[in-house]
């Protein structure tokens, strides 16, 4: 692609402009029974990195080093089938069954001790999601008093005998997993399934009234129930739930890059959408409390391709190669574009998942028995999670709209800032959705004083389509931008086409 002259662009920085706190829940991510997500992933005793529990501790390093403040567990669809009680006590007890969501054998070597070890080793908060599918409201409890009960019942007690003596006490529960899809085990209609989250949560507060529990919303946007399926939800159980989900993935459909460069003009809507039908349920409730999005799905995944399509027939295997998308440079860019979003509705998106952690359509990836390594859209992730701190500011970008098939005409620049009022540091995040012209990217610093720059990278390449792989996992990498340049009213910065950008400042005073 011939790159063109620059074309300008503006955002101006602003501590009164203030969305909402960062919050660090933000950074979650995923990890299902599902492919090598668990085995070879995060699990895989005799690896020369496993720890005397089988964790591979390559892969804890590069989770720590990725940012990840919660991990959503065991599914995902794996969910809607999975009895809890089968990963838990003497290995050598525990049944093989056959996971029906993924058409895969789930040998229960690994289960929910195991993973909350993984859990504190990582120093990740685990958020955990019950059967709604083939289960329901004993079976929610029944985990929840193994859980955070500390001893004193029968299954309380049974935690203790296998080993763990602290109350796993777990905050986040998910109430089900996309039930709204007809390919969920146990699918439900909306009353149905209103239903059963309301009297589900109306139990497990019952035992602990703390807790923060997530409804399940629609599963993607493009759902015929989408609207209806989260009004009809949280009329039945508003008062109940702290959360509804949200689930997108992206993709790029017929060859149309520049349209797929503008997927977050989706997450937005859907946002908007999602909040302005919890808010008429709370206006005809008279309700006090406003309801959280939780995003607890989403990332790109190329669903239509081979690596995405589950075993068939009699092939039953374990830990089968499934969804490990091979990520390029615009994927990242993309995966940055949404993380700007979800920061820019701070204000009521408070939790999100990256879906998923480890070789499952992942920022980590494993080869069995061999190295870990950090995907293209690994470094957006740990950016954010990184130097996103304080407050979320509006920034009120402006640029050049390019045009796109599916959401009209699209600003090429998208961006967001964070503002930490204690350390005086804010961090631009931004991204040129354009593919062949660079942005002469000028930033208004008036109102936050004397500033000094104390960085700008970026992640970019002369080919959208380049991709990290085990012998190259540095092929695509945040590097220094050296065309930033400042003066007393603001700092100019050259973005260019297909980018992902961080510029860092913070006060001269502290130079
Ligand atoms: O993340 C992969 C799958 O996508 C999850 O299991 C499911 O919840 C969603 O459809």
């Amino acid at each position: 692609m011939t790159e063109l002259a620059p074309a300008p662009a503006r955002l101006t920085l602003d501590p009164a402009f203030r969305v909402a706190p960062v919050s660090r829940r933000t950074f979650g991510a995923f990890v299902e029974h599902l492919g090598r997500c668990v085995y070879t992933g995060i699990f895989e005793p005799g690896h020369r990195g496993a720890d005397a529990d089988g964790l591979r501790t390559d892969v804890i390093e590069l989770v720590r080093e990725l940012g990840v403040s919660t991990v959503r567990y065991p599914g995902g669809n794996f969910v809607s089938g999975y009895r809890w009680e089968d990963g838990v006590g003497p290995v050598r007890d525990r049944p093989t069954r056959l996971d029906l969501a993924w058409h895969s054998t789930e040998p229960n070597t690994f289960g929910l001790d195991e993973f909350v070890r993984w859990a504190r080793r990582a120093g990740v908060e685990p958020m955990m999601a019950v059967n709604l599918g083939t289960r329901g409201v004993q079976e929610a409890v029944d985990l929840l008093e193994y859980c955070n009960i500390p001893s004193g019942t029968r299954l309380s007690d049974l935690r203790v005998a296998n080993g763990a003596g602290q109350p796993h006490g777990i905050r986040m529960w998910c109430l089900g997993n996309e039930m709204d899809g007809p390919w969920q085990i146990g699918h439900k209609t909306a009353e149905e399934y209103g239903r059963l989250a309301a009297e589900t949560a109306r139990a497990m507060r019952m035992v602990d009234p703390g807790l923060e529990l997530v409804a399940c919303g629609s599963s993607g946007s493009g759902m015929p129930t989408f609207g209806q399926w989260e009004a009809t939800v949280l009329e039945h159980a508003y008062d109940l739930v702290d959360y509804v989900s949200c689930h997108a993935y992206y993709q790029e459909k017929n060859g149309d890059l520049a349209g797929f460069l503008a997927s977050a003009v989706n997450m937005e809507n859907f946002i908007d959408d999602v909040v302005a039908t919890a808010d008429h349920i709370r206006a005809k409730k008279r309700a006090a409390k406003r309801i959280k999005i939780s995003f607890d799905e989403w990332n790109v995944w190329y669903m239509d391709r081979p690596a995405s399509q589950t075993p068939q027939g009699a092939d039953w295997p374990v830990a089968p190669r499934l969804l490990e998308d091979h990520y390029h440079l615009a994927d990242a860019v993309v995966v940055g574009s949404l993380l700007i979003t979800l920061l820019r509705h701070a204000d009521r998106v408070t939790a999100a998942s990256l879906a998923q952690l480890v070789n499952v359509i992942a920022p980590i990836m494993t080869e069995p028995g061999g190295a870990a390594w950090r995907q293209t859209t690994f470094h957006p992730f740990a950016q954010a999670s990184r130097y996103a701190a304080g407050d979320v500011l509006r920034v009120e970008p402006t640029s050049p709209a390019y045009p796109t098939a599916e959401y009209g005409d699209v600003p090429t620049l998208h961006a967001v800032a964070t503002h930490d009022a204690a350390t005086g540091s804010t961090t631009v995040f931004a991204v040129n959705r354009s593919l062949d012209t660079p942005l002469s990217l000028s930033i208004d610093t008036r109102a936050m004083g004397s500033v000094r720059i104390v960085e700008a990278s970026t992640l970019t390449a002369q080919d959208p389509y380049a991709r990290n792989t085990a012998d190259e996992p540095d092929r695509v990498s945040p590097r220094a931008n050296p065309s930033i340049s400042g003066d007393r009213d603001g700092v100019a910065v050259l973005l260019a086409p297909v980018s992902w950008n961080v510029i860092r400042l913070e006060p001269a005073s502290r130079a």
